[in-house]
């Protein structure tokens, strides 16, 4: 099949992207605590990218209990994930090149994070349903992303129109969402709508 307009995009981004994004992606290490995870903890990471929330969600998980995978349709970005994992000599670490849409692992997790990727999936419900399914019984599942940019005036609509360029759509009701799939439900907005933190706990 032929790559999506994200994969093409990340082909030429994923050389940049560590040395550009900690200027605008913000909100890591709040929304890790948000999932709750123990020593023993299964994560997983959709659209993980070059991995730049693995030592957030790892601070938490003991190295021979707790398990990490990260999961993206992006080769170029895997790769780059691959070598910091092997640079900081992560053993609980496993990369899986798949498309959030499609999910179809054969287990489920405790804890599942999307850190700004389900504003980039065209198909993003169907992502979030994918989501749900891998995740076990009082599960977390947690959305770190770019919100509306509500209280912005009239830089709103400039940094929407700066995203959509980027592949990023805000315009998307996504915290409904996740209210939609679970029974449990916070929403946290940071800098008037600049990002958002989604937690949706399963069973409880
Ligand atoms: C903005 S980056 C975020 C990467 C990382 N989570 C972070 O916080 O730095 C978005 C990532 O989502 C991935 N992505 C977008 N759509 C995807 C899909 N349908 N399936 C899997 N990964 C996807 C992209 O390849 C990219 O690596």
């Amino acid at each position: 099949m032929s790559d999506t307009p994200v994969q093409r995009f990340y082909r030429v981004q994923a050389c940049l992207y560590d040395c550009t994004r900690w200027m605008i992606l913000h909100g890591r290490r709040r929304a890790a605590a948000h999932l709750k995870l123990r020593p023993d903890s299964s994560v997983l990471e959709i659209g993980c990218g070059t991995g730049l929330n693995f030592r957030y969600l790892l601070e938490y998980l003991d190295p021979a209990a707790g398990r990490l995978t990260g999961v993206d349709f992006s080769a170029p970005m895997l790769r780059r994930a691959a070598r910091r994992v092997a640079r900081h000599r992560w053993p609980n670490v496993e990369l899986i090149e798949a498309d959030a849409a499609r999910l179809a692992l054969d287990r489920q997790f405790d804890a599942i994070f999307f850190g700004y990727s389900l504003t980039m999936i065209p198909d993003w419900t169907g992502a979030l349903a994918r989501a749900d399914e891998h995740l076990g019984p009082r599960g977390t599942l947690v959305v770190l992303d770019f919100g509306r940019f509500r209280r912005w005036g009239p830089l709103g609509p400039l940094m929407r129109g700066w995203l959509r360029l980027n592949h990023v759509d805000t315009s998307r009701p996504y915290a409904d969402g996740v209210r939609k799939q679970f029974e449990r439900v916070e929403v946290h907005d940071w800098l008037g709508g600049y990002n958002f933190i989604a937690v949706g706990r399963k069973g409880y």
